[in-house]
């Protein structure tokens, strides 16, 4: 079932998201649906947090749905490494209609769960590794406009609350 996506302004996705105790058939909906929204939307990455449930998981696939193993769910996921520094235009489901260049590593190695409990080690580099970090983020009450300074957050700021104003947000 595709579900709604918050958007920046709702609370849930500015609190930290909490952890999974338990991998029930409730959280297996759940991370099928996260799936086909992500999918539908389209997406390379969705958390939890963005479909109104504030517990620590998110989904990701860099290929967009053209590569089977791309696919990942992370289940209390935590950074093990992160390093170098890259610079790319970045967007987010919950911000639609925006993107800024965003700073984040060029690599990062994340640990967590997969939806069946076992644990995972997976090494992102590049789009993979902004993904992580930004998906981690959402986790933690974050979004990419969140990591910005001066101009340009106040900029789109001042956007979404003119949005919001008009109803159109
Ligand atoms: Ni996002």
């Amino acid at each position: 079932m595709i579900r709604p996506i918050l958007r920046y302004g709702d609370q849930i996705l500015h609190d930290p998201a909490a952890p999974v105790t338990e991998i029930t058939a409730d959280i297996q909906r759940l991370i099928d649906d996260m799936i086909q929204t992500m999918y539908a939307a389209p997406g390379v990455g969705l958390a939890a947090t963005q479909v109104g449930v504030p517990l620590r998981i998110f989904v990701a696939d860099v290929s967009g749905g053209r590569v089977a193993s791309d696919l990942l769910t992370f289940i209390n996921p935590e950074l093990v490494e992160a390093d170098g520094t890259q610079h790319e235009d970045e967007g987010c489901l919950s911000l639609p209609g925006f993107t800024a260049i965003v700073e984040r590593p060029t690599r990062a190695v994340v640990k967590g769960l997969d939806r069946d409990g076992r644990q995972q080690v997976v090494e992102g580099v590049g789009l993979l590794a902004r993904c992580f970090i930004h998906e981690m983020d959402h986790l933690d009450g974050a979004l990419f406009v969140d990591r910005l300074r001066g101009l340009k957050k106040d900029l789109i700021l001042r956007k979404i609350k003119k949005l919001s104003r008009s109803g159109k947000w």
